[in-house]
């Protein structure tokens, strides 16, 4: 497969564009080069020297629909046309607000619009911490809560510096950040009460919240064990701490009213972004009244130039609209093909004595190589699965051209056919055995 293209506007970028990429992950494309693309349509991308791929990377997770889908262009042309900001409000928010408290299981709650999954956990960490009146965020190895100083720690910290396992040391995830910002935060395990309970003694009184993404969907894409949420949820409470779900990833994800209606766990704070809009940018916040109320009164301050917008506003009201028009059979459909591609590759890697591990909900699951039956943590997935392997399988299915993400996150869309994963699973086929 020829990237000659890319490499040449890769060169070119790199004089302009830091790095080349405007989101460091990117320089991790599983290529010979970071791709450039010249246009996607549903499950497919063409990169611009002609080849074209099936894409699971799906924009990181918010092209639900796959790419461009018609009736997102559609609405967002047409709403356009009025104007784009208003920096004032417009009843088409509404329509959207009204649309999203009745699709997610939290009751009596309201919402507040941004635009990045980012920002939209800083404002959750802002209010949880101005509702209770305490300094500190309960946060998990392993869970990532967007790249700001607050919360980018420990996301994947190297275990050699991560500290104990019942008394995680703060790491941060990059240079340059305020090291004053790690006071602010109580590390933990995730998928363990006995941890958890440890954390809230050894802190007492200064935890504000938890922050948790439902479904472990950064590291293996780990489902919380039996009774882990509840366990979690009846802790927080009993040390008067909040509980939030970051369902930046699960929303709208894995069901209409995300993790929340698939665990059957409310909490008492949510935040919501990459799928609610089908790949425009947009976020939000939904939860108790009570809680929301300061951001309401403006105790808890909140602004941005581009909340609310009307193109991603527009693509929001089409993206809800298309899954409520299509009721309970959109998820139905979607988890079927993610559940057919997860079973064909654990099949292919059985028959091929193959170590590829599969784990995960049917619309997002992860892949690595662990002779692990199941990974539980970011400290689980660090000892035991075998990230150069993945890298490697990755770029060889690129040259099958099957586009995977350099994290083994892999997005399901309503564009996928069954045609793209049988081609997906033979495409496994042919390269497991050359790693
Ligand atoms: C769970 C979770 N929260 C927050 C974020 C940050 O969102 P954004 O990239 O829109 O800033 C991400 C991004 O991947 C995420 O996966």
């Amino acid at each position: 497969m020829n990237h000659d293209r890319s490499k040449h506007l890769f060169d070119k970028a790199t004089h302009l564009v830091a790095g080349g990429v405007s989101s460091q992950i990117r320089v991790l494309e599983p290529a010979d080069v970071p791709l450039f693309f010249t246009h996607a349509a549903g499950s497919r991308m063409w990169d611009a020297d002609g080849n074209e791929y099936i894409d699971y990377i799906q924009g990181m997770g918010p092209n639900l629909f796959g790419h461009s889908p018609d009736f997102i262009n559609e609405q967002v042309n047409e709403d356009m046309q009025k104007g784009y900001i208003f920096a004032g409000q417009f009843e088409r928010e509404l329509e959207v607000a009204e649309m999203v408290l009745d699709m997610i299981p939290m009751e009596d709650a309201t919402v507040r619009f941004a635009s990045s999954g980012t920002e939209i956990d800083q404002l959750l960490f802002r209010t949880m911490r101005a509702f209770t009146n305490r300094p500190k965020i309960l946060k998990f190895e392993g869970h990532y809560h967007g790249w700001m100083d607050s919360v980018n720690w420990s996301v994947h910290p190297p275990l050699d510096q991560a500290g104990p396992e019942d008394a995680p040391v703060p790491v941060g995830e990059s240079e340059g950040m305020n090291p004053s910002t790690a006071e602010g935060l109580v590390i933990c395990q995730w998928n363990d009460l006995e941890k958890l309970e440890k954390a809230f003694a050894d802190h007492p009184g200064e935890i504000a919240g938890v922050i948790t993404e439902p479904i472990l969907a950064n590291t293996n894409c780990i489902l919380p064990k039996e009774g882990y949420m509840e366990g979690l949820q009846r802790i927080a409470r009993e040390n008067g701490a909040l509980l939030a779900f970051d369902e930046v990833i699960t929303g709208f994800r894995v069901a209409a009213g995300g993790a929340q209606e698939m665990l059957g766990i409310t909490p008492d704070l949510a935040t919501y972004a990459k799928s609610m809009a089908g790949g425009f940018p947009i976020s939000m916040i939904v939860g108790r009244r009570d809680i929301m109320d300061y951001i309401g009164d403006g105790t808890v301050y909140h602004g941005g130039s581009f909340n609310s917008n009307v193109m991603s506003i527009a693509a929001t009201y089409a993206s809800l609209k298309h899954i409520q028009e299509r009721g309970s059979d959109f998820y139905k459909d979607l988890n079927e093909k993610g559940r057919y591609l997860m079973e064909g590759l654990r099949d292919i890697s059985k028959s091929l004595e193959s170590d590829l591990h599969v784990q995960g909900v049917g619309s997002v699951f992860a892949i690595s190589f662990t002779t692990r039956q199941e990974i539980t943590n970011w400290r689980d997935h660090a000892r035991n699965c075998d990230d150069d392997k993945y890298q490697q399988f990755a770029k060889e299915m690129l040259k099958q051209g099957i586009r995977l993400s350099s994290n083994g996150r892999t997005h399901l869309s309503s564009a996928h056919t069954y045609e793209d994963l049988d081609k997906t699973i033979a495409a496994a086929a042919a390269v497991l055995p050359t790693l």
